[in-house]
């Protein structure tokens, strides 16, 4: 949720700091601070964005050639100075992302402290310290030996003063990379801080600390005993986590999505042969075939994803029975796996903490686990046994757009080549490649339509309301819509089974509420405008998303040209994406860095 950065080598370091917390900022943006060390150590924090940061550093520049940095989304105590990152405590500046469950116990036995903030952080940074107190403890010996104490999540990066030429930095379930250059270390949360630096990196893994200094990476465990850390390089370049002209990454990422729908599906659609091949699911034909039961986990948009693409899945695997489950539930529930089931966990950063614990519980359990991933190299690909990387590109904006329709398009290329494997029709294979082959064009024709999808927006951004309904695969395409709305606008938005409306929500239309159909052509279109129609007759105001050609008595219709019979929703979703959009910008919003969200929720 928050960002981590940390430099060591010839350039300023508050400088390299401040460009790469601008970079994080879409992890957490309420405070954020940075502490360099040279004949003293700088410590500058600020509640707010990363601009409120700029400014103080502006003020107390320093030429330091090591620091580390924090960009906060807070979880102990509100956001404030004394709360923000890095935390002071006697000889330690320490920045952390993740939770520390026992700080209370912890807090408790440090009777020698005084507290200066609410958070968990600081009471981390005050065990450090009484550790690094005694005689012959090195930084990285009295880190290793604090972390023995804690339970909970980290991701930490710590300096002294005492020994100001090294960064000590460990993870346990909160990302860490150590990017490794010429005579120069960069550390950070998430390689989009890194690439302007090196392309070189050491992805840490859990219960590993390492010591770093200028060119140099010592990677050892929690006993103190080294380990031989691999050097990978990053695939992402430096043009794919800037804006390029546009105003704001949603609308760049919303645009990209022709590109980056192909990215998903280059290679794996052999339209020549009829045949769907994915490479990293790490499972024969025969376990293919065994399959029974799926268990689909995510959150958030991803897992309205899992949920689209599990409409079709059983549509065409006849024998596979799917559970969609969000992960913040599933993890605390009972749960009965039945043979034959396996998991497969939906995330776009690859971090989500209710996710991954998930993943940890089905894994405990035997049950094969498959990834649909967008982060490379996070931990959720890291720690499946096989699955798709779905090669969307960094998605910077916090409301998710590309990823999701990347999502459910390498969902069920999981399905179609389990399909394959069972002895599916051809036919309806070539169906789903002609379609998959049509899509980019067909979201493009969309966007080319984005000054009309404007002024629809015009049109219903003063309203604080709005339902979002569909039947089938437009009921998660409808909660994806609403989700797309609430997000970016603040407008309190549901979405709902069309067919639930009567049920409860239909008491809600007035002239303060607007409502959202999706309707297809192929699929139950009289039964949705039939919901239409109830919604007209008590005065609500209807605006349709469709394919269809057909009459329709709505007070906007916002027709799309589609050959599509199967996969229009993924269509129809971007009419709403940008919908969404320009509603943000006419209210004025934060349309990248919504109030209270963070792009990566590592915390539960
Ligand atoms: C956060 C993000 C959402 C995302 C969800 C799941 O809430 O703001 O955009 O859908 O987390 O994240 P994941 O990275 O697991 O897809």
């Amino acid at each position: 949720m928050c960002g981590i950065v940390g430099y060591i080598g010839p350039k300023q370091a508050q400088q390299v700091l401040r460009e790469g917390l601008q970079r994080l900022e879409y992890r957490g943006y309420d405070s954020a601070g940075v502490v360099t060390i040279g004949d003293n150590a700088t410590l500058l924090r600020a509640k707010g964005k990363v601009a409120e940061l700029e400014q103080k550093i502006e003020e107390h520049p320093t030429t330091d050639g090591i620091g580390i940095g924090h960009t906060r989304w807070a979880t102990h105590g509100e956001p404030s100075e004394p709360n923000a990152h890095p935390h002071h405590v006697g000889d330690i500046y320490l920045v952390h992302n993740g939770i520390i469950e026992n700080y209370k116990d912890l807090k408790q036995q440090l009777e020698a402290y005084e507290f200066a903030s609410e958070t968990d952080t600081e009471v981390l940074a005050a065990l450090i310290d009484s550790l690094y107190k005694r005689a012959d403890v090195k930084l990285e010996n009295a880190v290793a030996q604090a972390l023995k104490l804690v339970e909970g999540t980290y991701g930490i990066s710590v300096v002294s003063q005492k020994e100001p030429h090294k960064i000590v930095v460990a993870r346990k379930g909160s990302p860490l990379i150590v990017g490794v250059g010429d005579e120069e270390t960069v550390i950070a949360s998430d390689a989009a801080a890194l690439i302007a630096h090196t392309n070189d990196a050491i992805y840490l893994k859990d219960g590993e600390i390492a010591v770093c200094t200028a060119g140099n990476v010592e990677v050892m465990n929690l006993d103190e005993q080294p380990i031989s850390a691999v050097v990978e390089k990053i695939e992402t370049n430096l043009e794919a986590i800037e804006k390029q002209g546009y105003d704001h990454f949603l609308i760049k990422e919303i645009m990209e999505q022709p590109d980056t729908l192909r990215s998903t599906l280059s290679g794996r659609v052999v339209k020549e042969q009829n045949l769907l091949r994915l490479g990293g699911l790490n499972m024969s034909e025969e376990e293919l075939r065994a399959v029974k039961h799926i268990f689909v986990v995510a959150c958030g948009t991803a897992s309205y994803a899992g949920q689209l693409a599990s409409y079709y899945i059983e549509q065409f695997c006849d024998d596979v029975t799917i559970r969609n489950e969000v992960a913040s539930e599933l993890r605390y529930r009972s749960f009965n796996v039945p043979s034959n089931s396996i998991a497969i966990f939906v995330s776009q950063s690859g971090e989500t903490a209710d996710t991954l614990a998930c993943l940890n519980e089905m894994k405990a359990r035997g049950v094969r686990c498959l990834g649909i991933v967008n982060a490379v190299g996070s931990t959720i690909a890291r720690e499946v046994d096989g699955g798709v990387y779905v090669h969307a590109g960094p998605e910077i904006s916090v409301a998710s757009t590309k990823a999701f329709t990347s999502q459910v398009s390498a969902l069920l290329l999981v399905g179609l080549v389990m399909a394959q494997a069972k002895g599916i029709e051809p036919k309806v294979i070539e169906q789903y490649i002609n379609e998959f082959d049509a899509l980019p064009g067909e979201i493009q024709a969309v966007l080319d339509r984005h000054d009309e999808i404007r002024q629809v927006a015009e049109r219903y951004k003063d309203y604080d309301n709005a339902i979002f309904m569909g039947r089938d695969t437009l009921f998660p395409t409808a909660m994806e819509g609403a989700l797309k709305l609430k997000e970016t606008s603040y407008i309190h938005t549901e979405g709902q089974a069309a067919g639930e409306l009567k049920h409860g929500s239909i008491a809600l239309v007035d002239d303060r509420f607007f409502e959202v159909a999706f309707i297809d052509e192929h699929r139950l279109f009289e039964k949705t405008m039939s919901n239409v129609i109830e919604v007209n007759a008590r005065g609500g105001h209807v605006m349709v998303i469709t394919n269809s050609t057909r009459d329709i008595d709505a007070e906007t219709v916002v027709r799309i040209e589609s050959q599509l019979q199967l996969l229009t929703p993924l269509v129809l979703n971007v009419v709403s994406q940008l919908f969404a959009y320009y509603i943000a910008v006419a209210r004025g919003n934060d349309v990248d860095q919504p109030r209270n969200l963070a792009k990566s929720v590592t915390v539960e």
